[in-house]
Order: C-alpha cells, then structure tokens, then sequence
C-alpha cells in the first residue's frame, strides 16, 4: 500500500480516544501485576497499578497508591536483591530480579520483577514501569526437581559406592573361605598373610567409602615411598581369580630399577584394580577371553622423569566419539546397573592428586592402553643421584614416644621420615623405598638389631655406611662387631637433639667420623 502525502494522516480524537482505552483494556485485563512510580515526587510512589497487581498482592489500588513499592518487602527479602534494586535505579537502567514479597495477608509469594525506566523525548527518565510475576509455583516445582535430582545423583552415588566395595568385598569373602579351609586343615600358621589381605581390602573398603563421603583430604598426609611395580603385582595377585574365570592372560614388564613413588598405595592399588577389572570385563564381554598386557617403565618426557604403568587389553576398543568421555562421571557405555562409569572418574582423581596423568589410548577392534604416569620422588632421586632433595629417613624405634620425637624432629630439620616400631614392619619399609640414612635401636622387639642391620643392608647395600644405631648401652658384642664390619655409628641413649643432629648430617655427607668409631658417642 502506499500513500499520497509524507506525513501520517492525523487521527481523529476519537480514535485517539479508542485506541486508549483499548490499552488500559489491555494493561487492566493482563495476568501480570503492573505499576508506575513517579520519580520526581519524594520516595518514587506507586501512581498506578493494574488490578492484577491487586489480586497478586491483596492490596487494593488505593491502598498502594502514594506508596514507595517497599511496602512488599519483609523479613525473609534478601537485602542484597533490594540493593540489586536501588543501584539500578541510581543508574536509571533496566532491571529484572526475583525477590520474596508479601501478601496482604502476611503470605509470601516469590515476585519476579521487570524494571524499566519511561523516559521523554530528550532522554529525561519521567517514570518507572515495573512488571510484576508470581514466580512461588513455579520456584515450588524448580526447588521439588532439585530434590529428584539430588536423590537421583545419590541413588548413582550410592551405586558407585557399591561398585568401589565390590573389589575388597570380593577379596575378604575369597581370603576368608581360604582361610577356613586351613583353619580345617589345622594349617595355622599360613593364616597370617590371609588376615592381613582381608585387613587392608577392608581398610580400602573403608577408603571408598570415605572419598565418597568427601574426606579426601588425608590423602597428603598418608602418603609414603612406594614402588609401583609391587603394587602391581599385588592388585594382579589379588584379582588372579577373576583373570582364570575370564580367561585372561596376563603378561608383564617391570623395570627392576624403578625408582619410588610418593603415594598413599591403598590409593594406588585401587587404581589398579579399576584398570585391571575393567580391562578383564571388557575382553571377557568381546570375545569370551583376552590378553592383558601391564608394564612399569622409567621414561623421560612432558616434564618427566615418571614411572609409567600401562595396562593394554585387546578387547573391543572404544569408539572415537566415547573417549574423550571416558573420564567423566557416571559415564558408561554399559547398561545401565552394570557399571556406574566412576571407576575411571576415581582413578583419575587419585592420579591427578598425586601430581600424576592418567590418559587413554584406543583403537576399535584392537584394543585400549590406559596409562597412568606418576611422578618420582624427589628423596628418590635423591637417592639414585638424579636430582638434588629432602633425603630419606627410616627410623626404626620399639618406643613408640621416643620413634615420634626422632620422627618429629628429622621433620623439622626438613628430613623425609618413614616410621617403624618392629624390624620385620622396617624390612616392608625397604622393600618399598630407597632410604638415605637408617636410624635403628639395637633392640629390636621381634628380630636382634644385628640381623635386622644385616638385612637392611643386604637389601640397599649403600645403607653399610649410612646407619646410626640408638643403643641403650653400646657394648651389645655381636652389635659392636656389626658397626666394625659395616662403619655404621652410635649414639648412646639418652641423647641430644644437637648430637642426633649432627651424626645424620655427618652420615649424609659420607660420615666424617671414623668408621666403627663414631666420636663422643660410642666407644
Ligand atoms: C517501578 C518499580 C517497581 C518496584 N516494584 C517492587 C516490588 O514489586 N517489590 C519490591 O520489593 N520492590 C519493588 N521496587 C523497589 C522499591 O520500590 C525500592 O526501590 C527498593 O526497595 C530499593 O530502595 P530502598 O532501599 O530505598 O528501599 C520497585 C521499584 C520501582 C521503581
């Protein structure tokens, strides 16, 4: 259409007047509350209000007008949802928020509020329009999902707890029958290593449960020198059961040099064990059988030096589009009530607080390596001479009170101290790091302090040099001709801080004393 003239014809005043009165028809038939406030009078007053507006709030139009809006608010408004309000009005701008507002009656109602300022032709704010919603159902219905929700994730929650109890509950219940059969067949004595396993699955039992529950945070403070290819070993061992009735073979490669780890190995071995099962599980599924190849390799790179485990199954693979999924919580390409998918979540986190990486590689048809890297030890290095950092302490004291205060004060002198009460606890010690220094009572609960030495130093042969022996009285004869063999030191009990302190310093740097004859302290 178009038209003759320019301009736009002039309108009638009763046209005017109609069209008018269809938008107060309008404003007054909506559903949403509306009012206008004039903020040139003292305290912005309402000039106008819709009879929505009415019934939302109980209050009739006289009644609210020539009233600041704040008349609405009351004891559970959030103040900063009114200073919300306040700033956007200082700044003559738009606002849109959600604030507790109450009824007439004294009922609350969640408003959701629109404000918008009216300006005139030169920009000049002349009023406010604001824009009332009763958001309390639908706030009602959000706040009940929340809570399907949270019970939904729970329920997920608590099936992961499950499958986290499942591997140690696996192990207490097989250990357990074994350990009733010897019990029947009057074998006692092999009893000892059954208990202990079923005593640490329970302890990882318990772990699982902990980090779900979220008291995570222990883990820097049970973290000890560990060699990851005997907690390999382990977790093969105590799954060899499920390998035979899944038909897997496991092969494997360890590096006899591996360096230490720092980890707390309950951790550790629960990583494992996630890899190990669901490597077997998945072979089992694709073909009824598999070969599960793990090695433990020293490597250089990305910022290495890291001991390197990688588990390699030659199942299905994992399809492009799932990898990079892997990791994410609750995911699983299973059905559902077969996994929870929090297996790989668990033993990334673990990996990752140990400063470590734990990665996937994939091929469909072929097969899947997951390899974790973690980082060695900096006493470790120490050790083998790599790098330079706080060496290795293994103090091996009965006196549970004195093994603290030696513990402590090695800490405090900036020491890395391991703790034993027994010589046969110390040897587990050494089968798992490598320590600079060995600080030993010559009294020992369960082996002579002589056999324990020689034991020590049979398994890190650097440690000849390196041991101090706290004796009660130092003229123990098979004692003294150990220290003369070895070149190990003496300190007399009670002692010092200022002697202990300087004999691990002079033991550090190659001991300065005579072998055999450590000066001040043993004669
Ligand atoms: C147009 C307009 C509508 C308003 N509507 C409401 C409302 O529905 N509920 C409310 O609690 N406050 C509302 N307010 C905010 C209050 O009037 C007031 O600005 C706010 O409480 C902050 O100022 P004060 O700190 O002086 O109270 C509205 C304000 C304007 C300008």
């Amino acid at each position: 259409m178009t038209s003759a003239s320019s301009k736009p014809p002039r309108r009638s005043s009763q046209a005017v007047e109609g069209a008018r009165r269809v938008r107060d028809e309008a404003i007054a038939s909506v559903g949403v509350g509306i009012l206008i406030t004039d903020p040139h009078q003292p305290d912005n007053p309402i000039i106008y209000v819709n009879p929505a507006f009415e019934r939302m709030t109980g209050y009739a139009a006289a009644e609210a007008l020539g009233r600041n809006c704040r008349f609405l608010q009351g004891a559970g408004t959030d103040p900063s949802a009114v200073a919300e309000i306040r700033q956007a009005l200082k700044e003559e701008r738009d606002l849109r928020t959600e604030l507790l507002n109450y009824r007439k009656d004294g009922s609350s109602f969640w408003n959701e509020l629109t404000i918008s300022p009216l300006r005139d032709a030169k920009g000049r704010v002349t009023h406010y329009v604001g824009i009332i919603n009763d958001r309390t159902e639908r706030k009602r219905v959000e706040q009940h999902l929340q809570q399907v929700e949270k019970l939904a994730a729970l329920g997920t929650l608590l099936s992961g707890v499950a499958h986290e109890l499942n591997n140690p509950l696996f192990i207490i219940s097989g250990y357990a029958q074994l350990a009733r059969e010897k019990i029947n067949q009057g074998r006692y004595d092999d009893l000892k290593g059954d208990l202990e396993t079923i005593r640490e699955a329970a302890q990882r039992a318990s772990t699982a449960v902990n980090r779900f529950l979220g008291i995570g945070s222990r883990a820097e403070a049970r973290r000890e020198l560990c060699r990851v290819d005997d907690l390999v070993k382990q977790a093969l061992d105590l799954l060899s059961n499920d390998f035979v009735i899944h038909q897997v073979t496991v092969r494997t490669q360890f590096d006899p040099t591996l360096p230490s780890i720092l980890a707390d190995s309950q951790d550790l071995s629960q990583v494992f064990l996630n890899l190990f099962t669901n490597a077997s599980q998945a072979m089992a599924e694709a073909h009824g059988r598999g070969t599960l190849s793990v090695s433990a390799t020293l490597i250089q790179d990305q910022g290495g030096p890291w001991v390197e485990v990688r588990v390699s199954d030659d199942g299905p693979g994992i399809a492009p589009e799932h990898l990079p999924r892997i990791f994410d919580p609750f995911y699983t390409t299973k059905p559902l009530g077969r996994r929870t998918g929090l297996g790989l979540t668990i033993s990334q986190r673990i990996v990752t607080e140990l400063g470590g990486i734990l990665t996937c590689e994939s091929v469909v048809g072929q097969g899947t390596s997951l390899i974790v890297r973690l980082p060695i030890a900096q006493h470790s290095l120490a050790v083998v001479g790599e790098k330079p950092g706080a060496p290795m302490m293994l103090v091996v004291e009965p006196d549970l009170e004195l093994q603290a205060d030696i513990g402590s004060y090695l800490e405090r002198q900036g020491y890395c101290v391991t703790r034993a009460g027994s010589g046969l606890v110390a040897v587990r010690s050494l089968e798992r790091a490598r320590y600079d220094v060995l600080l030993m009572d010559a009294m020992l609960p369960d082996i002579t302090g002589e056999e324990f030495a020689r034991r020590a130093v049979a398994m890190q042969p650097w440690l000849a040099g390196r041991t101090i022996v706290l004796a009660g009285k130092e003229n123990v004869p098979d004692l003294q001709r150990f220290l003369k063999e070895t070149g190990s030191t003496v300190v007399c009990k009670p002692f010092s801080w200022q002697v202990l302190g300087q004999r691990v310093r002079e033991t550090l740097l190659g001991g300065s004393a005579a072998p055999g004859s450590p000066s001040g302290v043993a004669k």
